[in-house]
């Protein structure tokens, strides 16, 4: 009798058709690009990752340091420590007019994580969720990974990157389930006005199995209009997911730390969620964030301030480069230019057709790494991010401008 020969095992065929399907991201690839050009002693720009380029303020670091001291780094509740659900259901409602009540409030190690943790909370298999576009990254992948559908809706430089609401209240079906908000928009620096946000609040109220998400994020990174939170709306608190975060104004992006708010029901399945996957937030970096919100907010403002000033000269620069389109920027640290006039040119042998191409060659090439449109829902333009110092900006500029010059 022989044996069988023994099957080989191969890792690869383990993993996931979730795995499988999921993308490590255009930012992520292109950021590890650019090191590893670097590495090799190239002078490359990266203007890809939405990063303060500022260390976190001194009274934050303070009060992480004191917290490890006193020994504040065991496990913390699943939804965070009372005392931070407090501040931030007090400071949702004296700066957002969100009255929710801290039992709403649940913390977690970072703002991507709170969102996983709404849509895995709402989204069944199947249920659509409305994105508009142009979208951040991750809210379509969260949505394949918790098995539901992404409607994705396209809009135009022209629109001022907002989808209009006839477009949104044509796309709503039985099946929907979430439209996910995000302003200020990363990428577009697009801010919604109140009036618009009320025409999605319209909508909204016409479907009771439909609730907005609204990613706050970039609230303080905002130049031009105000801040409007979809959860102020007339009728709508119990109709939104509120998200938001510490990682971008206050510069605490390596932190992890974020936070959801919604009606309670929803807030204690994000909880369940989080509790799989990871139990509580950081414990001392909460106390930290407690130091955040009663602290002075010179340091954020600052910060803006520089992102303003960063912020006219990308427009400036980007506006003096013949074929490109750029909007306003009301809002973030991003650019998101429209490159259309230069799909389909080439610069000698190289024909460049997609944003993707053209992000590649503007590394490969010109020593200049942005993120292409493609992964942003958008295929037509590319992102810049201005969370950089004014050198880098400056070389950047010069750059894009002379390696645009080259595609004929
Ligand atoms: C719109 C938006 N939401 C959420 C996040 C994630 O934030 P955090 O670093 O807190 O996970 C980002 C980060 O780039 C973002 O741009």
């Amino acid at each position: 009798m022989t044996t069988p020969p023994a099957a080989t095992f191969d890792p690869a065929r383990t993993l996931s058709s979730r795995a499988n399907s999921a993308d490590e991201g255009a930012i992520i690839r292109m950021a590890q690009k650019s090191r590893e050009l670097r590495a090799k002693g190239r002078d490359v720009v990266a203007l890809t990752v939405g990063e303060p380029d500022f260390d976190t303020p001194e009274n934050i670091r303070d009060a992480a340091k004191e917290a490890l001291d006193k020994g504040f780094t065991h496990y913390s509740p699943v939804a965070g420590i009372p005392e931070l659900r407090e501040a931030i259901a007090r400071k949702l409602l004296a700066e957002n007019n969100l009255p929710y009540p801290a039992s709403s409030v649940v913390l977690a190690n970072g703002t991507k994580q709170a969102i996983a943790n709404a849509i895995l909370s709402v989204v069944s298999p199947g249920d659509e969720v409305i994105i508009l576009a142009p979208y951040w990254v991750s809210y379509e992948a969260t949505v394949r990974l918790a098995g539901g559908t992404p409607v994705v809706l396209p809009s135009t430089i022209a629109e001022g990157y907002k989808v209009p609401a006839e477009r949104i209240a044509a796309a709503v079906t039985p099946r929907s389930k979430l439209i996910i908000v995000n302003s200020p928009c990363n990428p577009t620096g697009a801010v919604w006005t109140r009036a618009e946000l009320d025409r999605i609040a319209a909508i909204v109220a016409g479907h009771p199995q439909v609730m907005v998400l609204s990613d706050e994020i970039y609230e303080y990174i905002l130049f031009d209009g105000e801040m409007t939170s979809f959860g102020s709306l007339p009728g709508m608190l119990e109709r939104t997911i509120t998200l938001n975060g510490f990682a971008k104004g206050f510069a605490m992006t390596g932190w992890r730390l974020g936070y959801a708010a919604a009606a309670e029901p929803i807030a204690k399945a994000m909880a369940r969620m989080q509790s799989i996957v990871s139990a509580g937030a950081n414990s001392f970096v909460q106390r930290a964030a407690l130091a955040a919100l009663a602290g002075p907010r010179d340091k954020v403002a600052e910060m803006r301030d520089a992102y303003r000033r960063r912020r006219d000269m990308v427009i400036a620069g980007l506006r003096a480069i013949p074929g490109l389109s750029i909007g306003d920027i009301p809002g973030t640290f991003y650019a998101f230019p429209d490159v259309s006039a230069f799909l389909g040119k080439a610069a000698g042998n190289t024909r460049i057709t997609t944003p993707d191409e053209l992000c590649d060659w503007l590394l490969e090439e010109h020593d200049l790494a942005t993120v292409p449109g493609t992964a942003f829902g958008a295929p037509t333009s590319i992102r810049l991010s201005f969370a950089a110092s004014e050198d880098d900006i400056k070389k950047a500029l010069t750059r894009l401008a002379s390696g645009l010059s080259m595609l004929r």
